[in-house]
């Protein structure tokens, strides 16, 4: 069949089968099939959708456009978590090591930031010497020694994602349901592992601002995940305003640090702890030892083999800005508003993110000690500490966080971290 026949088909309504799903994506990875016919067939599903039939086929017709590691390599029960990211999200951090010291394996594929959002490696490569690109046999001899390793994807995994996700980036296709869940799934479904946590994020920090379009995505990640064989249940939580007190790279590692050591941020460290109930329980394995795992110092233990493993000297310290600059609440009373996507514009505008993928990162600027919805402020007291090498455009700096934030005379209620389960 030719390409323009299936892209036809999808463009007036109609179900694809999976070998014209198979082919299309076989062609596109080899070159054969040219950008301009998958960018016409990406947007006839934009406009069309897919059914969670032909979301599968694109899955699995991308997943195997790559190398899919065989699950024999790597020992035990072997679970992840993928969080469509949000801001201030390091819960990947310290929930790795974590699950490893209560028994699984952990073989974590992550992303760098783009946009507002920060990345996983981003943030791991703020310790000195911590490499995301391990090679295929150092990932598995990680694993095996200490039960958890976080690389960058290689060019081997998922190509036809690769490619198609710069192409969606150009031709407005992007938020389209299907080609979400065809693309995070594709990647991690390669991992061989047997089960899958997903961290749905909603809000006007995150991908999703609405429920609906959350649900519709959690939906599809799930029904996809379990097509394919393996236990997956997704958690809808709550991105309006950031995760945790701190948001950028080395800040959110001293974070994660807390974490592991039984401390941190009620938020962050609470849904750590239910992430890794869930990834225990998704795998089939007993949930009973998360908190003492955090409080015995053995989770911490496993972050620390894992970063040697990696090249990482944690005792190198991290990297510190040049200036803490606190931003003060202008009146007393409860925060009610802590806006996630006006604080991740700030702290990209401070250095920690990339608008680009050819931006480079600080390691060292962001926000702490970041007040949550609810809580009691001075007239005075910091609602946040900017931490700056005075890189950034100040005017527009004052502007946003002019707006992040907003204080009310009477009490507010904290909202719920997580909104919904779906499995
Ligand atoms: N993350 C991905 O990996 N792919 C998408 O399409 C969107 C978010």
């Amino acid at each position: 069949m030719l390409p323009q026949w299936i892209i036809e088909k999808k463009r007036d309504g109609a179900e694809l089968d999976t070998g014209e799903i198979r082919g299309f994506i076989a062609g596109y990875t080899n070159g054969s099939i040219p950008d301009y016919q998958m960018s016409a067939l990406a947007m006839a599903i934009y406009f069309n959708g897919m059914t969670a039939r032909e979301t599968a086929d694109l899955t699995v017709a991308m997943m195997e456009s790559g190398k899919v590691i065989n699950p024999d390599c790597i020992p035990g029960t072997k679970v992840d978590k993928h969080s469509t990211g949000g801001i201030g999200d390091k819960i990947s951090i310290p929930l790795a090591p974590l699950v490893a010291a209560c028994g699984a394996t952990v073989p974590m594929i992550s992303g760098r930031g783009l946009g507002i959002t920060g990345g996983t490696l981003d943030k791991l490569e703020s310790i000195p010497g911590y490499r995301v690109g391990l090679g295929e046999e150092e990932f598995f001899r990680t694993l095996e020694q200490v039960g958890c390793s976080m690389i960058g994807q290689t060019a081997e995994i998922a190509p036809a994602d690769k490619k198609l996700y710069a192409l969606r980036d150009v031709t407005a296709t992007v938020p389209s349901i299907p080609l979400i869940v065809s693309s995070i799934m594709s990647k991690k479904m390669a991992e061989g592992i047997d089960a899958l946590v997903l961290d749905v994020k909603c809000g006007s920090g995150a991908f999703m601002k609405d429920i609906e379009n959350a649900r519709a995505l959690a939906r599809g990640l799930v029904d996809t995940g379990v097509a394919m064989g393996k236990k997956v249940v997704a958690l809808i939580t709550d991105m309006n305003q950031p995760l945790g007190r701190t948001v950028g790279n080395a800040l959110e590692i001293r974070e994660s640090l807390d974490i592991l050591e039984g401390k941190g941020p009620a938020d962050s460290q609470g849904l750590t702890i239910e992430l890794a109930n869930r990834m225990l329980g998704t795998a089939a394995m007993p949930v009973r030892r998360t908190v003492q795992a955090l409080l015995d110092g053995s989770a911490m233990e496993k972050f620390k083999q894992m970063v040697a493993c990696h090249g990482g000297n944690l005792s190198a310290g991290l990297p510190v800005a040049g200036n803490q600059i606190p931003l003060n609440a202008p009146k007393s009373g409860y925060v009610s508003k802590a806006d996630a996507e006006a604080l991740g514009r700030a702290s990209l505008l401070l250095g920690a993110g990339r608008a680009k993928t050819t931006d480079t990162i600080d390691h060292a600027v962001g926000l702490s000690d970041l007040k949550k919805i609810g809580e009691r402020v001075e007239a005075g007291e910091p609602l946040c500490i900017l931490h700056s090498n005075g890189h950034e455009d100040e005017a527009q700096l004052r502007q946003l966080l002019g707006s992040a934030f907003e204080v009310s005379a009477e009490p507010v209620e904290s909202p719920p971290l997580i909104i919904e389960v779906i499995d």
